[in-house]
């Protein structure tokens, strides 16, 4: 098979370390990829929103199937771009269609879904500029702190967690008249505040069938004991220890269960990864948000541990024969360390050159923000590295992750030294 993943990040090159192990695998591209995928693939310099490039590549290169990694492509319909062209209707896309997509693309349309399907998440309301003192209103309802999301794609930064009543109004009118967050704040839902702790939960379907994935957790914020600005991800590990059989039952039973058959009921075709954004409340699971991908750096500590051939579950995936699958997972531990650019999430350089790869032993560094120019490896983003590692428990992985980020070096690395410290 000639494998095409579109995306540039750690999950694009974990994607790509994975399907390269498949005896099936012949050729595989990555557009645009980065200095990772480079070395294990060949990377295509096109864009992931451009269809008609993509469309121009899957034809020449002879690709069989088509990997989405981000959201952008799939929530601007590059699965429907694919079923609605003759010359690629054939050819399977692993990502759900424009439809199911918009689950991320619009926090509104995700939690009618959830109400219709009574799948556990917090009480809500949304709100348009011609609502706005009904919007205030619901804020006085509510207590402290006050949870205001941006309805459309915002890059991560469309949720606002508050503790001020007029700070919450101040900034409900900001995103609804000022249009803080653009288009994508035209519409904003306000929520109960949950409290817990927040874990994720990775399901792959062929819109039939599914497989629960393992769980892991994300480190959001930037500064250690998870304080400062929101980012991408500064690590992951995996398992969760604290996800037990018998929450994931419920889990199980609450949610993957129903967000599956919903998608049956509501006509939303679905080939592809659902990440569901958890929070454990009590005992109990409730849903944050659902994502229509493999989440970011979660793939470097889920992934390596399925120990199933990846272009055989994919085809199962296609051809709606994923209950044929026995999904085998490593019964060890994996942890993944990030290395970010000194400022990040904030403004911050790129094309520091990277050394100290040689060092690397018990680890597999993931590449994210990387480049290769010249034969050097450079940065290339505020994420650059993703170091994993393997161990009896999450705290053993991680000794391994951080010993061997220690050997990576480039001007104005930073990462968390803390990960874990929560549980
Ligand atoms: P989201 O983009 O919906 O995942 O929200 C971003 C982050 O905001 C989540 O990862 C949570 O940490 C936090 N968050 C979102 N919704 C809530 C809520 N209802 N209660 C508490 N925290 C929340
Ligand atoms: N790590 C969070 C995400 O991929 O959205």
């Amino acid at each position: 098979m000639n494998i095409l993943i579109l995306g540039a990040g750690g999950r694009e090159h974990t994607l790509a370390w994975k399907l390269k192990q498949s005896a099936k695998l012949k050729n595989l591209f990555v557009a645009p990829g980065n200095a990772g995928t480079a070395a294990i693939a060949t990377n295509i310099p096109i864009g992931v929103n451009d269809f008609e490039a993509i469309k121009k590549c899957v034809l020449a290169e002879k690709i069989d199937m088509v990997v989405v990694g981000p959201e952008d492509p799939l929530v601007n319909g590059v699965h429907d771009f694919f079923l609605s062209d003759a010359n690629l209707k054939q050819i399977p896309v692993i990502g759900p269609q424009k439809a199911a997509a918009t689950l991320e693309g619009s926090k509104q349309f995700a939690k009618e879904f959830m109400m219709r399907h009574q799948i556990p998440t917090a009480a809500y309301e949304s709100f348009t500029a011609d609502t706005l003192e009904k919007g205030y209103a619901f804020l006085e309802s509510l207590n402290p702190p006050y949870v205001l999301k941006a309805d459309g794609l915002a890059a991560g930064k469309g949720v606002l967690i508050l503790n001020d009543l007029q700070e919450a109004k101040d900034e409900l009118k900001t995103m609804l008249v000022d249009a803080k967050f653009g288009n994508a704040s035209t519409t904003v839902v306000i929520e109960e505040f949950l409290d817990g702790i927040e874990l994720s939960c990775f399901v792959l379907t062929d819109g039939i069938n599914f497989k629960v994935l393992p769980t892991a957790k994300d480190y959001k914020r930037i500064g250690e004991g998870d304080t400062g600005l929101n980012t991408g991800g500064m690590g992951a590990i995996s398992p969760v220890p604290f996800a037990n059989n018998d929450f994931m039952q419920k889990v199980l039973e609450r949610i993957v269960k129903p967000t599956v058959e919903g998608f049956k009921k509501d006509n939303l075709p679905y080939k592809g990864f659902v990440f569901i954004g958890l929070i454990k409340v009590g005992d109990d699971p409730k849903v944050i948000e659902y994502n229509v991908r493999m989440g970011d750096p979660e793939t470097e500590v889920v992934i390596p541990r399925v120990k199933n051939d990846l272009v055989e579950v994919f085809q199962a995936v296609a051809n709606q024969s994923l209950d044929k699958i026995d999904l085998e997972i490593d019964e060890r531990a994996a942890t993944t360390v990030m290395a970010v650019s000194g400022g990040y999430p904030e403004a911050y350089a790129k094309g520091m050159e990277i050394t100290g790869f040689d060092a690397i032993d018990d680890a597999i560094v993931f590449h994210a923000g990387t480049q290769l120019k010249e034969g050097k490896v450079l940065t290339n983003g505020g994420r650059v590295l993703a170091v994993t590692a393997y161990g009896a428990d999450f705290k053993d992985a991680l000794s391994r992750s951080y010993k061997n980020i220690e050997k990576l070096q480039f001007d104005k690395m930073y990462y968390r030294k803390d990960l874990g410290f929560d549980l």
